[in-house]
């Protein structure tokens, strides 16, 4: 646990990343394979990883992006999208697919369907698209925390405007698929430059209650 929480005080949200420095590929496969492996609500990994080195597409997506100097200092500029709410409609192939993976007959297939469905319309208290961009974020949050571990810094970028990060995005990465996805929200990875300054939380007195 020790260093688990060493990794946890190591991590903050780098605002500048030496541009010299490169995450290696053996690293950055870590990284992407923890996001990988994360949790997800009824297993649907409703992610797809935009893993953004390009020079030329750093600079159009950082004018989108408050003009924050991490998007272009980073070494591997992460953009988590989400699968759009279609995916999650009754009928669809991309639900038979997933639950087929781990159903061991018909009928455990139309179980978890029916189960799926009236948690979708009855119990969720968010919309869907919210709900998948929630999955996103555990997988971001865990790709950060790997980081970390590895002494790799991370920032998370929530801070663009949506409409244009989109937009660049269609701009500029023809591989972005539109259709499918939504943006959840970006994770830029380097090397920090500056040290971290004071880590300010509530104590924990006044954010856990203990239940006896
Ligand atoms: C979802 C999310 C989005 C964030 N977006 C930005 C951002 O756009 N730019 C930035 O500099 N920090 C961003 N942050 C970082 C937070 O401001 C930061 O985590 C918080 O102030 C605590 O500081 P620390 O992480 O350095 O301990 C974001 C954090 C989260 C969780």
């Amino acid at each position: 646990m020790n260093d688990f929480l060493k990794a946890m005080k190591f991590r903050h949200a780098c605002k500048l990343f030496d541009d010299k420095k490169k995450i290696s590929k053996k690293d950055i496969d870590a990284i992407l394979e923890v996001g990988r492996l994360s949790p997800s609500s009824f297993g649907l990994e409703p992610w797809h990883f935009l893993v953004i080195e390009n020079v030329k597409i750093k600079e159009a997506l950082r004018a989108a992006c408050w003009n924050q100097p991490q998007i272009t200092t980073c070494s591997h500029f992460v953009v988590l999208l989400s699968k759009k709410a279609k995916f999650f409609k009754k009928g669809s192939g991309y639900l038979d697919e997933s639950f087929g993976r781990r159903a061991k007959d018909e009928k455990s297939l139309k179980d978890i369907k029916k189960a799926f469905d009236n948690f979708i319309k009855k119990d969720l208290s968010v919309d869907v698209k919210n709900w998948a961009k929630m999955q996103v974020y555990i997988a971001g949050a865990n790709m950060m925390s790997a980081a970390a571990f590895k002494s790799i810094d991370s920032c998370p970028i929530e801070g663009f405007n949506a409409k244009a990060f989109r937009k660049a995005l269609v701009k500029n990465v023809s591989s972005f698929d539109k259709k499918s996805y939504e943006v959840a929200y970006a994770i830029a990875f380097g090397y920090r430059v500056n040290e971290q300054g004071d880590k300010i939380r509530w104590p924990l007195e006044k954010i856990a209650t203990f239940i006896k």
